[in-house]
């Protein structure tokens, strides 16, 4: 049994700034599940918001989350997050991310804008901000000796008191495979943290990496915390639309900065869904372009700033344009062509302000957790900052308590189960569950094609909780586990909705009801 202070099961953003954070006072162990940058964080284009420069306020940004979120975003989070930006900004930079600068701003950098933002308050790298960030805090976590970092290490569930037959409410740590040896282990701890990323892979199309299987959502449901607004699955309006691009994401700050959406034939279409246009929230322009597509027959539409100077695009947006180049685009002269993919998921696990879960010495940070930042809609941006603000907020918590003695825990029993003799099984249940998520629960949902979802997903979980419960455990299997699940907390909130709001709508209750209240599910 493995015996550390605290247990990190995830190292993007949330895991490695909590890590870091705690790291001077305690040991430290951050698992992760394929190599230390594979994650969401990484990938991150955009940037990070905050209310930096003298011409924006506090106030509005509090008020543009708002508004995105479509009426349920939890107000004291909000505050508590849009205030902690600043510090979570300079923390950053303290620790040696590269910011784009700008010499003629007031703050020195370069804000760019994204959809729903009535300023220009992105702090970013070029248009690799998730790189820079992850890049920077990864060699301070390698160079830490407090800090234990096991790559190819999957958690496979949480122990807790409850299971362990104790009267407590408590988490002890984690069983965890090696995804390479196949060896199970346990990891106690005097505090967990869920750390790890949000559920996009449940979708055939998405925009996330390999490693978005929900694994922290499930994990926690199972443990027994409650899942709040798990239907609110936000769907990105751009995503590369080609047949060699997997999951390749044009970033919002392209349309903040001038791209506009086009038609085929080169007519804009935004402007008769929203007087904002190109630059209204994300679940409005995505529905706008899922409407345009269906109506049209199209493939696709396209995303178009070949109006900007080379050189402006050439210097802001370096990745997209290499990549676009390399698939035969030049975006300083053509259209971009874009589909809405899934992106972001809203919901996850309840915390409060301080990341703590319903269990006791068990924490949630990042788009594993549901703080109440996000509502029915999360803003652009405020994700990363999401991350950073709650990593700091458990780091304070978890260093205020005393510590307690580490118990015996029991080894992860293994005496039942054999190989199994083909692994068809799961590549099918996989593709089949991204397949009808996505077209049963997409951008426009219907009861019937929800019911229609639910009885797949009931028939998946009993096949693989067979799978699971007979056979030797893989990676494969405990993320189609995690997904099943996390397909089933979607559909069951998104059944229980019965109106349309932000990134939830359905076509049987098309009206947004007077009061806005979160789907919460419990055991
Ligand atoms: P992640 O960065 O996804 O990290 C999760 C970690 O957990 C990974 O290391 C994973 O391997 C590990 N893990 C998962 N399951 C297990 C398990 N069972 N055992 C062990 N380890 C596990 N947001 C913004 O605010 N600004 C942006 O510009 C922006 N751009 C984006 C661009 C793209 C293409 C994508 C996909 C997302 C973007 N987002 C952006 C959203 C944002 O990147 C994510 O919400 C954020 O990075 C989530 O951070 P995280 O630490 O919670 O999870
Ligand atoms: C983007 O760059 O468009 C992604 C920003 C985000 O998801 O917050």
């Amino acid at each position: 049994m493995l015996q550390f202070d605290t247990l990190i099961i995830g190292s993007g953003l949330a895991g490695l700034s909590l890590a870091l954070k705690l790291a001077d006072q305690q040991k430290v162990a951050v698992i992760t599940k394929k190599s230390l940058l594979e994650g969401a964080s990484a990938w991150a284009q955009g940037g990070i918001a905050a209310v930096l420069s003298a011409e924006d306020s506090l106030a509005e940004h509090i008020q543009d989350t708002l508004i995105a979120g479509a009426g349920l975003c939890d107000p004291a989070t909000t505050h508590y997050v849009v205030e902690h930006a600043k510090p979570a900004i300079e923390w950053l930079i303290a620790q040696g991310v590269p910011f784009t600068r700008d010499a003629t701003t007031d703050t020195g950098y370069h804000l760019t804008r994204e959809g729903g933002h009535s300023h220009r308050r992105i702090m970013h790298a070029a248009d690799a901000t998730g790189h820079a960030v992850q890049d920077t805090l990864a060699s301070k976590v390698l160079a830490h000796p407090n800090i234990t970092l096991l790559e190819h290490t999957i958690a496979i569930d949480l122990i807790t008191g409850h299971k362990l037959g104790y009267h407590d409410n408590r988490c002890y740590g984690a069983y965890i495979l090696n995804s390479l040896s196949g060896e199970v282990s346990t990891i106690a701890a005097h505090d967990t943290i869920l750390a790890a990323g949000g559920a996009g892979k449940v979708y055939l199309y998405t925009t996330n990496p390999d490693t978005a299987t929900g694994d922290g959502i499930a994990m926690g449901w199972r443990a027994g915390c409650r899942v709040a607004n798990m239907e609110f699955i936000q769907f990105h309006p751009t995503c590369l639309y080609h047949p060699h691009a997997k999951s390749f994401l044009i970033s919002e700050a392209v349309r903040g900065e001038g791209g506009l959406l086009k038609l085929p034939d080169g007519t804009r279409f935004m402007p008769a869904h929203d007087e904002r246009a190109e630059l209204a929230p994300r679940d409005i322009v995505a529905r706008a372009i899922d409407f345009e597509m269906k109506k049209r027959g199209l493939d696709c539409v396209y995303l178009d700033i070949s109006h900007q100077p080379a050189e402006f695009l050439q210097a802001h947006f370096p990745t997209i344009y290499a990549r676009c180049l390399a698939l035969g685009i030049d975006i300083t002269q053509q259209p971009i062509p874009v589909v809405p993919a899934a992106h972001y998921t809203c919901g996850g696990i309840m915390t409060d302000l301080a990341a703590r879960t319903d269990l006791d010495h068990l924490y949630a940070v990042g788009e594993t957790a549901h703080t109440g930042l996000h509502g029915a809609n999360r803003l652009a941006s405020n994700s990363l900052l999401e991350c950073m603000v709650f990593a700091e907020a458990a780091a304070r918590d978890i260093l205020a308590k005393p510590r307690s003695s580490f118990i015996p825990l029991p080894d992860w029993d293994e005496s039942r189960v054999t190989d199994a003799d083909e692994q068809i099984v799961i590549s099918h249940n996989w593709a089949e569950l991204r397949r009808f998520m996505w077209d049963y629960v997409g951008i426009v949902r219907t009861t019937k094609r929800l019911q229609r979802a639910q009885h797949r997903i009931r028939l998946l979980h009993e096949e693989i909780n067979e799978y699971y419960t007979n056979f030797h455990i893989t990676a494969d299997l405990l993320e189609l586990r995690n997904l099943v699940l996390s397909a089933d907390l979607i559909v069951q909130s998104a059944l229980a909705r019965h109106e349309s709001r932000g990134l939830h709508y359905s076509k049987d209750y098309p009206a947004i009801l007077d009061q806005a209240r979160p789907t919460i599910l419990k055991h």
